[in-house]
Parts: structure tokens; sequence; C-alpha cells
């Protein structure tokens, strides 16, 4: 009796994480790209691509930006980083997972070459 309503239990579980899925699959605009969170991710996102290219961008601000939330929310955020004394646009797209603490930067790209 016990073992079976876990199944079922278990079967719903599934069941609303495939739907939650299958509704959230596209990225979102996000309307408010002053959102201190998204700031944080912005700047995670310069701080990465630093680390990994040996760069030394620094962020300014973020001009455009999508999410999706499939679990982990995926952030793909068009911004402004000065490199030296010249201004630059950058895509980056990261993937956030908060209740494991779990940040990852995809890729970083310049938006204009
Ligand atoms: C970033 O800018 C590029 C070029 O203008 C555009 O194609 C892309 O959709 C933008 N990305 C976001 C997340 O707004
Ligand atoms: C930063 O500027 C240097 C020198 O102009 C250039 O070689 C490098 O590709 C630039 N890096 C980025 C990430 O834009």
């Amino acid at each position: 009796m016990r073992f079976q309503s876990l199944v079922l239990f278990l079967l719903v579980l599934s069941v609303s994480l495939a739907k939650n899925q299958a509704i959230s699959v596209s990225y979102n605009p996000i309307k408010d790209i002053n959102d201190p969170y998204v700031i944080e991710i912005a700047r995670f996102a310069v701080t990465a691509y630093n680390k990994r290219a040996g760069a030394k961008l620094e962020f300014k601000t973020v001009i455009k930006g999508e999410s999706k939330n499939v679990i982990k929310t995926y952030y793909r955020l068009n911004l402004s980083a000065n490199n030296g004394s010249i201004s630059n646009d950058y895509e980056a797209v990261v993937v956030d997972v908060p209740f494991n603490h779990h940040r990852h930067l995809i890729s970083f790209k310049s938006l204009h070459s």
C-alpha cells in the first residue's frame, strides 16, 4: 500500500516535471535588465570569460536579455564591457541552478568584430 502510493507520487512528480519542461523550453525576454540578479549573472559571465580566455574585460551594463527555466535557468544576455579602453558588446549564455549553487558560463562571444 505505501509502496503503491510512493510509485503514484513519483509518477505524478515526473509528469509535472515533464509538463514544466514542455511549457518553458523557449527563451522569454527579461523585462527588468537592471534586476540585481541579472546584473550578477552578467558580472559572472564576464569574470568567467576573463578566467577562461585570459582577457581583462570590465562589465559595464546589460543591454538585452532572455531566460528560460527548465529546473535550471538559462540566461542569454547581451552586455557591454570595456576591453582596455575600448567598449564592446558581447553575448553571454549562463546556466544558473540556485538550489545547489551551480553557475556555469556556456558561451561568450563578441557581437561586433
Ligand atoms: C543580441 O544581439 C544580437 C545582435 O543584435 C541579436 O541577434 C540577439 O538576439 C541579441 N540577444 C539577446 C539575448 O537579446
Ligand atoms: C580585447 O582587445 C584585444 C586587443 O585589441 C583583442 O585582441 C581581443 O580579442 C579583445 N578581446 C575581446 C574579448 O573582445
